[in-house]
């Protein structure tokens, strides 16, 4: 038996806002099955999560409200702890990062850098709000990108295009407390120096994937930051709602929130110790060598998982008797969106997991997003596509074959598990596929494809229900009891293997099955065998899915968007005169060549031809585009736009596009005949 120890843990969201199905799939589901399965097999596993309660997001929310950060925080804690609940995740804690516990893990560890020597204190400028008399670090300002015009693009990064940028590039940058115009102040902060780890994350990083096969998405980004070089990063901010810096000169500053919300598993799992009683049990696992660690997270969260969090611990190890462990595998996902277009509170688009869950139960939405997870590409939520794998898969083959055989087996054996009689091919055939199908589910579940794994399992379910048809136990019940008495108990059999194998996915509805089959699990890699035991007692079947009427779901489409996005017949426009507008030159470019930016999936690097020189532009169009779609096309391109850099890329000009309602880019072009330079007006 598999006696592995592990941690699990699942990226600590912001309880800053309520949790939507976006992120259930990336970092949350995933983990659950992963650890409803481990914990079948035999593992010694803890699964940790809580709310990540610092950063700048959580004040700006407590502003805008006029309530405190703290009432914030406990209001958000309280709806996610609940949701997560009703949707089944397994924790076995959900901690929150404002725990004393916490404060203090995360003062050790920058106290522990800090007498090692190995933090750097430097000055920089950061945008300061006169009238508040604070700074304003991170999302504190909101300006238009000086790369792709996103108007709420933050001080020195956009998260439209992914464009890291010295904040005195930003344009026209507002305080979001006082609405006025930030200065540029010098202030001074404590910088962890990632570039020299550098060399041993890269072997790190090598070593792991290769030992334990990472995702592609994931391997791909850690070598983009490695070619990039790595930075020092400030790991302080002048703030007041955080982790308080321990140092007497520091007043006012706090942890940058990302410094120490990474410190959060180590922490709530010593919660984890305290509740339970064994104060050394956070040890055991963190400071054993022995135990596999794996982060599941979005790929939002890739870098602070695969580099600033190893790096950090590296720092720890190197001066400290109890090391801790580094995560082993970060399997992290890809973005699900919602009916073609991203999860948006204020266009309402997309719906928030404590609202779908009053709607409909949790297994059938855990059902539709493992099903459609986005471990290699972003997906798509569909309310059409949950309707038809609830009425369909659900209800029609799973449902449908459970229920047809409940029915028999009630009806002409009396409730119990028939004996068996002589087995013919059909049956030899179904006993065969049933037998490989543990270890066909573990392997797939052991290598983080979730989704592989789930549709093997439903796959399972067809090939009964085909066989309970293809055997017609209705007609044998009169011509052969003996033959049709095989049918129901192997039918029987494959039930017991499919609770068992769609526990993780669907705990509820296993719960129920388990409780029909009057059975126990049992253990995971015998499960494919025949384990019931003919005469053995069941109970009566149970409905396991309801299936959803197209009013029920039509109503929810109806309810979706606003139309915020469209312009307003009566939106007012600062006029210009013909002579600004001919200060812009628009010019028509052939694009020669585009390849992808590293370490920025939005941001691609394009050489053009404006007939009398040619150009780089870095533009924020790579979720739209293929860079080999692009080469030939003519656009237009403003030719006399200030340069900029881009991650440390210049951009000479900028090309025009429209962005449609779907979050798709259309470029402004003109026809093939129309020679490269020609202006636009
Ligand atoms: O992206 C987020 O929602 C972060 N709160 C995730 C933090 S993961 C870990 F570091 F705590
Ligand atoms: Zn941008």
């Amino acid at each position: 038996m598999d006696k592995e120890k592990i941690i699990v843990t699942s990226a600590l969201p912001y309880a800053n806002g309520p949790i939507h199905l976006g992120h259930l799939s990336g970092a949350y589901l995933p983990a659950d099955i992963y650890v409803r399965y481990k914990r079948l097999i035999g593992s010694n596993i803890i699964f940790i999560c809580g709310s990540d309660e610092h950063g700048v997001p959580i004040t700006i929310t407590a502003d805008k409200e006029g309530i405190t950060p703290k009432e914030v925080i406990d209001r958000f804690h309280n709806i996610n702890k609940q949701a997560f609940e009703q949707f089944g995740m397994s924790f076995d804690i959900y901690s929150r990062t404002s725990l004393p516990i916490h404060h203090e893990t995360s003062k050790e560890f920058f106290l522990n850098f800090y007498n090692q020597g190995i933090l750097n204190e430097k000055k920089s400028l950061q945008f300061y709000d006169e009238k508040a008399k604070m700074f304003l670090p991170d999302r504190y300002v909101e300006g238009t990108c000086p790369n792709c015009g996103n108007e709420q693009a933050r001080s020195d990064e956009c998260e439209n295009c992914g464009a890291l940028y010295d904040p005195a590039d930003l344009k026209n940058p507002k305080s979001k407390i006082t609405g006025q115009t930030p200065v540029l102040k010098e202030t001074s902060h404590y910088f962890f120096p990632l570039g020299k780890y550098q060399s041993r994350l890269e072997e790190y990083v090598a070593q792991m994937s290769k030992k334990y096969g990472w995702k592609d998405n994931v391997l791909q980004y850690c070598r983009g930051w490695f070619k990039d070089g790595l930075q020092d990063r400030a790991i302080t901010r002048d703030l007041d709602w955080g982790v308080q810096v321990p140092l007497d000169d520091a007043q006012g500053k706090v942890l940058y929130v990302w410094f120490e919300a990474v410190l959060g598993y180590i922490s709530a799992t010593k919660e984890l110790s305290r509740i339970k009683g064994d104060e050394n049990l956070w040890k055991k696992y963190w400071q054993d060598t022995n135990t596999k660690y794996v982060a599941f997270i979005g790929k939002d969260n890739i870098v602070f998982h695969t580099i600033i969090f190893p790096s950090m611990l590296m720092a720890w190890n190197d001066a400290n008797t109890d090391k801790y462990v580094l995560p082993q595998n970060v399997p992290a996902n890809e973005f699900l969106n919602f009916e073609g277009k991203k999860f948006s509170k204020s266009r309402n688009w997309g719906i928030d997991v404590i609202d779908f869950l009053k709607l409909f139960p949790a297994d059938p939405l855990r059902y539709c997003l493992a099903a459609n997870l986005p471990e290699n590409r972003d997906t798509d939520f569909y309310w059409k596509e949950f309707q038809s794998r609830n009425n369909g898969e659900l209800a029609d083959i799973l449902g449908n074959f459970v229920n047809r055989t409940f029915t028999f087996v009630h009806k002409h054996f009396d409730g119990k598990v028939p004996e068996k009689g002589e087995l013919k091919p059909i049956d030899q055939e179904i006993l065969n596929l049933l037998s490989g199908y543990p270890k066909k589910v573990s392997d797939l579940f052991e290598k983080y494809k979730i989704k592989d794994g789930v549709a093997e399992i439903m796959n399972l379910a067809r090939a009964g229900n085909k066989y309970f048809n293809d055997s017609e136990p209705w007609k044998s019940v009169k011509s052969d009891k003996e033959q049709c008495a095989t049918t129901i108990n192997l039918s029987l059999q494959i039930i017991y293997t499919l609770a068992e194998m769609f526990y993780p996915v669907i705990p509820f509805s296993a719960e129920k099955l388990f409780k029909m089959l009057n059975a126990a699990p049992t253990d995971w890699f015998k499960s494919g065998e025949a384990n019931l035991k003919a005469g053995h007692v069941l109970n009566k079947a149970e409905i396991l899915f309801t299936k959803i009427e197209d009013s029920v779901i039509e109503k929810q489409m109806s309810q979706l968007g606003s139309t915020s996005e469209t312009p307003q017949e009566t939106e007012k426009f600062e006029e210009i005169t013909i002579d600004d507008f001919l200060k812009v030159q628009l010019r028509t470019a052939e694009i020669v060549s585009a390849e992808k930016v590293a370490k920025s999936d939005k941001l691609l690097k394009l050489k053009v031809n404006l007939g009398f020189e040619q150009r780089q532009i870095i533009a924020g169009i790579g979720k739209s585009f293929q860079p080999e779609d692009l080469v030939g096309k003519k656009v237009i391109m403003v030719a006399n736009l200030k340069p900029a850099k881009l991650m440390g890329l210049e951009s000479q000009g900028m090309i025009l596009a429209v962005e449609g309602s779907d979050g798709k880019l259309s470029l402004l072009q003109v026809d093939g005949s129309i020679k490269p330079g020609t202006r636009a007006r």
